[in-house]
């Protein structure tokens, strides 16, 4: 399945979570003035600090880095292509510095095995910054939550509870459905002579998608549940992800925190965090007393995700998940689980139009497995090891995480003979190559 060549300029890799144009914006605005300050004082000892940290520690090469921001400027936005780039003259374990954290990257199956899987728990801490704290609870979510007795327990619940065969199988006909609807909305368009706007479209599926399953709701498209709700919803879900996954240079340099909240962008994500914060709220209480009315008529309930996580004992066995614990499970997903498929979705299809031979092979393979009379449905893709193919080309390609989610080790490591520190000012952070 040669499609790799075929994709053109072949590329991988991936590391840590920072929203480079609010990096720039943050900086930009304010950051002249920030570094010529605070550059001059800070420069000569974040020097010395960083070469006598050098000095006892046997650290993987990497491209050159400026004081105080490290590397942070080379990556841009795509630093998935430069990180392979520079690893093709470093090595498959390459050191970069964002601000005052150490980066690690790991660009070779062996590398990434001995990282993620060998040393799981040793690297299973997760960074820190301020939209990761304020949006996940203070790391009460899945993603944030370090390795530990807590994040055990999430893990148990999900493989338990929420990522079931059985599970993920009775939210078939919702995902169907929600399908269906995109199909004939874009059918529609298409009838009217008006531009399909795909992305769109698929923005309104992944969420829809995960909506249903976490709440039993559709936010997006007619018949939204609640249109009030559903307003309110959409507003929140504009900003939510990207501000969530943002980190901006005060994130990186300790004594530039103070950005943050001058640039405007803590303030801006704390109204975010509120609205979000009062929603969830408003959907866990319907619940709460929604279940006592059913168990009086007897009502059959339908069990969603949040269902199942309110009927989930706390860490130490007994009572109730928090009402927080279950708010950052849900913003996770919301955050994990919508513009990543949508997004991966859409460099398809753009790929396959740039790629006109590899659309008529993935047609030729649609018509041969599933005919002409009927829609593709989920059970047919074991059997479309084309479309497989595609689908890994662009994950490959293009990342929707590059530097999103990365791991932090937990304690003092050696890799491959090189040293990485737990804590301190360098905070080695290791993400792998997909
Ligand atoms: C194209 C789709 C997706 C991509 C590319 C993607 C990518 C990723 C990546 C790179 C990580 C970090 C893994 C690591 O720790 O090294 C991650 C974690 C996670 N993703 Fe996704 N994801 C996708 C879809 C989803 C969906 C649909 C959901 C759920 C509804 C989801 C939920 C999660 C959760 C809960 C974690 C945290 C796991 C943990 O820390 O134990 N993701 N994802
Ligand atoms: C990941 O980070 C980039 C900036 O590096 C940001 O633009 C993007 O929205 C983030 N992706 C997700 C899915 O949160
Ligand atoms: C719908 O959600 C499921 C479960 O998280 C996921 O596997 C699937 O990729 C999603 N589909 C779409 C179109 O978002």
């Amino acid at each position: 399945m040669d499609v790799g060549g075929k994709f053109g300029q072949s590329f991988v890799g991936r590391i840590s979570a920072i929203n480079l144009s609010t990096l720039e914006w943050a900086f930009g605005r304010h950051g002249d003035i920030v570094v010529a300050l605070v550059g001059i004082v800070t420069g000569l000892m974040f020097v010395l600090l960083f070469v006598t940290q050098r000095k006892k520690l046997r650290l993987p090469q990497g491209p050159r880095s400026l004081p105080i921001i490290g590397n942070i400027h080379q990556l841009g936005n795509n630093a998935h292509t430069f990180l392979w780039k520079e690893a093709k003259k470093y090595g498959p374990i390459m050191y970069l510095r964002l601000g005052s954290e150490g980066l690690v990257v790991a660009s070779s199956a062996e590398v990434a095995l001995e990282f993620l899987k060998v040393q799981d728990k040793v690297w299973a801490g997760r960074e820190s910054s301020t939209g990761m704290d304020m949006f996940t609870y203070n790391h009460l979510d899945i993603v944030g939550a370090p390795y530990g007795p807590y994040w055990l327990h999430l893990r148990k619940i999900c493989t338990m509870e929420l990522f079931t065969t059985k599970r993920l199988e009775s939210f078939r006909p919702p995902r169907t459905d929600e399908f269906n609807q995109m199909i004939k909305s874009i059918m529609d368009d298409v009838e009217q002579g008006k531009i399909v706007d795909l992305a769109v479209k698929l923005g309104h599926v992944a969420m829809n998608n995960i909506t249903r399953m976490l709440l039993n709701k559709r936010f997006y498209g007619l018949d939204a549940s609640a249109q009030h709700q559903a307003y309110k919803f959409q507003e929140l879900t504009s900003d939510l992800p990207n501000l969530a996954t943002t980190r901006s240079m005060g994130d990186f340099v300790p004594w530039l925190k103070w950005v943050i909240i001058v640039s405007g962008l803590k303030s801006r994500m704390m109204k975010v965090k509120a609205r979000a914060d009062v929603l969830l709220q408003e959907f866990l209480e319907v619940k709460k007393n929604r279940k006592i009315i059913n168990v009086k008529n007897d009502d059959v309930h339908y069990e969603d995700f949040v269902d199942v996580l309110m009927a989930q004992p706390a860490q130490d066995g007994t009572g109730h998940l928090s009402d927080n614990s279950i708010k950052a499970v849900i913003l996770d997903m919301l955050v994990a689980g919508t513009d990543t498929v949508s997004i991966t979705l859409e460099w398809a299809i753009a790929e396959l139009l740039c790629h006109p031979h590899c659309a008529k092979e993935l047609q030729a393979e649609l018509d041969e497995v599933v005919g002409k009379d009927r829609i593709v449905t989920e059970s047919d893709i074991p059997n479309l090891p084309y479309l497989n193919a595609v689908l890994k080309e662009v994950l490959r390609l293009y990342p929707p995480l590059p530097l999103n989610v990365t791991h932090v080790a937990l304690e003092d490591t050696t890799v491959g003979g090189f040293d990485f520190v737990a804590g301190c000012l360098q905070v080695s952070v290791a993400q792998i190559f997909v």
